[in-house]
């Protein structure tokens, strides 16, 4: 685990507007700072971040959090690794307490994996460029084939030369362990004796977005019937081939400004584009796309434009993740690259502008592609006809009606002139598909509901509940107060803290709070006060108990209303709540005693239906009216402030 004195450290740098901006254009919009929102779809903005509270909020879709929790949500960090990131970021040392022995286990196999690869690149880039084999066999081969320096460089790319372990004596010669080399795929074992895997191969270092490296591809030079053209890190614990594409790391900021990311299957196609200029482009490997990459393009664009060569098989791969870029709201292309060439070698042959042009003017329609090779496929076998139209009105139904209605409907249109059928008949099979998922997310959420009823319920659940729920907005609002003002003065005497917790004693209102996580933060800031600590919400904010984080987030929304009678009592200025914290503590403290009071009036009264002995009831009676007056007291005294 990383030392609490590292985390004190770290949370002190954090700046949630630089955290944030790394991966959200934002513009500063008053005290707040605007964009839009990475989590859901959306043409205006209404993702605010706010510098002094250290929070987000989206008002489309409802996320919220802190610096980590934004890291977690976005980057799919864990907390650990959302600290580390920002550690790394803000030049913090890391410092490290016992932690779990597993999850130090593969943590520390994780580490050791990126710095057995760090040493394999330098070692390899160096055989690729200093050494005499190297520059003989790999180098003059990458230059042949119209590789610059520069690029090589930039690409880390080397050499594994062909000595049966050049790389595994070099590498335990440096004291690493010789199963993590196994593991990084780097050596093989036979027969007790370690050996290199890449022998004679080129290596292409692929790195993670901020640009780590996660493992290699190594291209044999000479072709060879036996071996396979390229070898690949095995799956591991950093390697995870389903997760990555290759050259997202050069790639992102191009992305980002072209607002289009290009596609293409190879490493040698990402690397020629990036030498001519193009570099927005990273390549899958040619295997179907993963939902994980599909999310790591949609967080730079929407645009994916697939470049593959004409007569390539690798085209129904790479179509098979499809439905789900369409399902992402992603506006799908596809250009094939004619002449039996593929990107690298065209663009070599026709040159950088010839080449951009040639995909800008040849861009195909993925869904309509689609039904072209179907339809080719099918022929005149008419049964085949009819499943090929069952599959487009199914991908078809995939579109995000919402969002791209008018898209759903062009497509019916075009699909069924090419298929011959009647619109009206596809159409109809398309909201049978889209009924069909309804019908499937109904039966899911129904059983979700019912799992739910069983665990605890989430942070944003909390939110929903919240809004047809007066008493919870109160046990939050007087939770809230604390928090904000709880350091502020009450009285001459006491803060308000003191105050607070006198109430809550005395009246013993705790267990009128209904929530019991608003309980628990009312027990932390307690045991920090009383302890001579002075609790601040970020003192919450990055608790490492993240349920109770995400609620203080919750509490620390922007959106507060104060109720139109203040309007109406108030002419010009209107006050702010921290002018009225007095009023706000005093408030919401009255609602959760009359509650109290409420619930007793209530027992009083089932108590009273029971009783049979006059004496009794008489007591009971009297109780009622001391109650009522109770009631009616603090009524008078609420409607002050009302949360909404
Ligand atoms: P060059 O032939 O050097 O231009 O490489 P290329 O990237 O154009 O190769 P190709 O078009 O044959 O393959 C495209 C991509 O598929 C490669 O970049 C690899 O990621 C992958 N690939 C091709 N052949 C193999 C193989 O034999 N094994 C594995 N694991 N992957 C391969
Ligand atoms: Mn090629």
């Amino acid at each position: 685990m990383i030392s609490q004195n590292t985390i004190q450290q770290i949370l002190s740098r954090i700046d949630i507007i630089d955290i944030v901006g790394t991966f959200v254009k934002l513009k500063k919009r008053g005290t707040n700072y605007l964009g839009l929102c990475p989590f859901h779809n959306e043409k205006t903005p209404s993702f605010t971040v706010s510098p002094s509270k250290e929070i987000y909020k989206c008002f489309g879709c409802g996320r919220s959090g802190n610096s980590i929790s934004f890291l977690m949500e976005h980057e799919k960090y864990s907390y650990v690794e959302s600290l580390r990131w920002l550690a790394a970021k803000y030049n913090v040392e890391i410092e490290e307490t016992e932690t779990s022995p597993e999850f130090k286990q593969q943590q520390q196999v994780a580490d050791s994996l990126f710095v057995i690869n760090n040493f394999a690149q330098q070692f390899f880039s160096k055989e690729l460029l200093e050494k005499e084999e190297g520059i003989s066999v790999a180098l003059s081969y990458l230059k042949e084939r119209g590789f610059r320096e520069d690029t090589i460089k930039k690409f880390q790319l080397g050499y594994n030369p062909e000595a049966r372990d050049s790389f595994t004596k070099a590498a335990v010669g440096a004291q690493f362990n010789a199963d993590l080399l196994i593991k990084s795929g780097l050596v093989n074992e036979r027969d007790g004796n370690k050996y290199d895997n890449y022998r004679g191969r080129i290596i292409f270092p692929i790195h993670n977005q901020s640009g780590k490296i996660l493992g290699f591809g190594a291209r044999i030079i000479k072709s060879n019937d036996k071996a396979p053209k390229y070898i690949n890190t095995p799956e591991n614990e950093i390697y995870v081939k389903s997760k990555l594409l290759y050259g997202s790391y050069f790639a992102r900021m191009a992305i980002d400004k072209a607002d289009e990311c290009l596609l293409v299957e190879g490493y040698t196609d990402v690397i020629s584009l990036h030498q001519a200029g193009i570099e927005n482009v990273v390549a899958s490997g040619g295997t179907s796309l993963t939902p994980d990459q599909l999310r790591l393009i949609k967080k730079y664009t929407n645009n994916l434009t697939i470049i593959y060569d004409g007569d390539n098989a690798g085209i129904k791969a790479a179509l098979r993740g499809i439905d789900l870029a369409l399902e992402a709201s992603l506006n799908v292309n596809l250009v094939l690259i004619p002449d039996k060439e593929d990107p690298d070698s065209y663009l070599q042959k026709v040159g950088a502008a010839a080449f951009t042009e040639f995909v800008a003017g040849n861009k195909k329609d993925v869904i309509l592609f689609q039904l072209g090779i179907a339809l080719k496929d099918a022929g005149n076998d008419s049964n085949k006809k009819s499943i090929v139209v069952n599959q487009i009105a199914e991908t078809i139904s995939k579109i995000n009606k919402t969002e791209d209605f008018t898209k759903q409907q062009d497509y019916i249109k075009q699909c069924s002139q090419l298929l011959k059928i009647e619109e009206s008949g596809l159409h109809a099979l398309v909201n049978k598909f889209i009924r069909e998922k309804i019908g499937k997310e109904e039966t899911r959420n129904e059983r979700a509901a019912f799992e739910q009823a069983s665990t605890p319920v989430s942070e944003t659940d909390n939110e929903v509940m919240a809004l047809f729920n007066r008493d919870e907005m109160n046990e939050r609002a007087m939770v809230r107060s604390l928090l904000e003002f709880g350091l502020k003065e009450w009285d001459e005497h006491q803060k308000v803290v003191d105050h607070v917790f006198k109430e809550i004693e005395a009246n013993q209102l705790e267990e009128m709070i209904d929530n019991k996580d608003l309980v628990k933060i009312l027990n932390t800031y307690k045991a920090w006060y009383d302890n001579g600590i002075e609790p601040d919400p970020k003192n919450f904010l990055y608790h490492d108990d993240l349920a109770m984080s995400a609620l203080v987030v919750s509490l620390m929304d922007f959106n507060y209303e104060i109720s139109p009678n203040w309007k109406e009592h108030f002419e010009g200025h209107i006050p702010t709540r921290e002018e009225l914290y007095k009023e706000e503590v005093f408030s919401t403290l009255n609602y959760l005693k009359l509650r109290k009071i409420k619930r007793l009036i209530a027992e009083n009264q089932l108590e009273l239906e029971k009783a049979v002995d006059p004496d009794e009831q008489m007591v009971m009676v009297e109780m009622h009216q001391h109650l009522k007056s109770l009631e009616i007291e603090l009524t008078k005294h609420l409607g002050t402030v009302i949360f909404r």
